[in-house]
C-alpha cells in the first residue's frame, strides 16, 4: 500500500474540486461544495450538456470546462466529483488517477466487476485516492448508532432490518442504465449492513415487477426482498422499492443481544394511512431531504483528505464489497435459490 501521506500534495487553504456530471444528484454536490463544505471550493463544472453546465457554473461562480479532459488538464483541480451515469463512471475515474486528481466516485463503481476491479487497483497503486458515494455513512443519526454498536453497547448484533423506499420511479432510461433494484438502490443497503454488523456470507433474494414495462422490458424489478447471512451469525432482511407512492423512506432497526437501535420516521401516534403523495403525518419525498446533511458531510470528508492526504472515508474496496452482494442477489433472484457471496473483497482471486 502506498503511503500518500508521505507523498501527496497537499494543497493549502481549500480543497479544489470539479465536478462533472451535472444532473440529480451532480447538482446536489456542487451546491452543497460551493455552498456548505468549508474545506472545499468549486472551481470548476462539466456536463456534456453545455446548457446544463453554463448556468450551474454561472450560479456556483465555476469555471465550466469545454470538455473532461480539459477539466483533468487544469492545474488548479485537485479532485474530481464524478456524478455521470453510472456506465460512465469507471472509464472516467481512471483516466482522472492517470491526470493526477484525487476522486470522489457515485456509487455504484461500475455496472460490471471486472472494471470496478480495475478501478480499485489503479487507486491502490497511485498516490490519489478515491472515496465512494456511500453518504449514509455520513448521516449523524447513523453515526450515532454505529459509534455506539462499535462500542459494544449492543452486544452481539442479532438481527438487521432495513427499508428503502422511493415514492416514485426514475425515468425509463435511467432504470435501464442504472444496473438494476439491487446494485443501483441495494448497494446503499448492503454497504450500511457491513458498516454496521460485519461482512455477509450469503444471500438469498426475491424480486417483482408486476407486469410493469419499463421493469419487466429491462429484467429489472420496482420492489424487492433481500434476506442476508452475516458471517458473525446475525441475519438480515432488506425491502426495496421504487414505487412506494407515499414518499421517500429509509428505516433500519439492529436488534442486539444487550439493546435496540432504530432510526426511523419519530411518530408518537401508532397509527398511520399512506397513499400515494400523502399521508396522515407529513413525510419527506426525497432521499436528498432525507440525506441532505450526510450529503455535504461526505463531500466535506473527502476535501479534508485531499487537504491532508490520508484517505478515511468509503473506499473502492467498501464499493466492491457492496457490489458483490448486490450481484449476489440478482444472482439469487434469477435462481430463484441462495447464493453465496464472494469471500470478502479479495480483489487479487480471479475475475469473472
Ligand atoms: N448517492 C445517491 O443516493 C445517489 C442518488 C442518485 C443518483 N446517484 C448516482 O449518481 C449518478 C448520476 O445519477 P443521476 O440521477 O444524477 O443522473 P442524471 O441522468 O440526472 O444526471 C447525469 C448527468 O450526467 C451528464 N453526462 C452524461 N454523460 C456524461 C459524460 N460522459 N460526461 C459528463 N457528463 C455526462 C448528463 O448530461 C446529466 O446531466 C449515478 O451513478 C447514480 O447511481 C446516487
Amino acid at each position: 500500500m502506498t503511503d500518500r501521506s508521505a507523498s501527496a500534495p497537499r494543497p493549502a487553504g481549500r480543497a479544489r474540486l470539479a465536478v462533472a456530471g451535472l444532473g440529480r444528484m451532480g447538482s446536489v454536490h456542487a451546491r452543497n461544495i460551493a455552498r456548505s463544505c468549508p474545506s472545499a471550493e468549486l472551481v470548476a463544472v462539466f456536463d456534456t450538456r453545455l446548457d446544463v453546465a453554463r448556468p450551474l457554473g454561472e450560479e456556483l461562480g465555476a469555471r465550466v470546462a469545454e470538455s473532461y479532459e480539459a477539466l483533468l488538464a487544469d492545474p488548479g483541480v485537485d479532485a474530481v466529483v464524478i456524478a455521470t451515469p453510472t456506465a460512465a463512471h469507471a472509464a472516467m475515474a481512471l483516466e482522472a488517477v492517470r491526470a493526477g486528481k484525487h476522486v470522489f466516485s457515485e456509487k455504484p463503481i461500475s455496472l460490471e466487476r471486472a472494471s470496478t476491479v480495475e478501478v480499485v487497483e489503479a487507486f491502490s497503486e497511485a498516490r490519489q485516492f478515491l472515496q465512494v458515494g456511500f453518504h449514509r455513512r455520513f448521516d449523524p443519526a447513523l453515526v450515532a448508532a454505529a459509534g455506539r454498536v462499535s462500542a459494544g453497547e449492543l452486544g452481539e448484533v442479532r438481527l438487521y432490518r432495513a427499508s428503502q423506499r422511493d415514492k416514485a420511479s426514475p425515468a425509463p432510461q435511467f432504470i435501464a442504465g442504472s444496473g438494476g433494484i439491487f446494485i443501483d438502490m441495494g448497494i446503499h443497503d448492503f454497504d450500511t449492513a457491513r458498516w454496521l454488523v460485519g461482512e455477509v456470507e450469503s444471500v438469498s433474494a426475491e424480486g417483482a415487477s408486476w407486469q410493469d414495462p419499463a421493469f419487466a422490458s429491462t429484467g429489472d424489478y420496482h420492489s424487492a426482498v433481500v434476506v442476508l447471512r452475516f458471517t458473525g451469525g446475525a441475519l438480515g432482511s432488506i425491502d426495496i422499492s421504487r414505487v412506494a407512492g407515499y414518499g421517500y423512506e429509509s428505516s433500519l432497526e439492529l436488534m442486539g443481544e444487550k439493546a435496540t437501535v432504530r432510526i426511523d420516521e419519530p411518530f408518537a401516534a401508532s397509527y398511520e394511512w399512506r397513499e400515494p403523495g400523502s399521508s396522515s403525518k407529513p413525510l419527506i419525498a426525497s432521499y436528498d431531504r432525507r440525506y441532505g446533511a450526510a450529503f455535504s458531510a461526505e463531500l466535506e470528508h473527502f476535501a479534508r483528505s485531499v487537504l491532508s492526504g490520508e484517505p478515511t472515508g468509503p473506499s473502492g474496496h467498501d464499493a466492491l464489497a457492496a457490489f458483490d452482494i448486490a450481484r449476489a442477489a440478482a444472482e439469487s433472484c434469477r435462481l430463484g435459490a441462495p447464493v453465496a457471496v464472494p469471500g470478502r473483497h479479495d480483489v487479487a482471486r480471479p475475475l469473472r
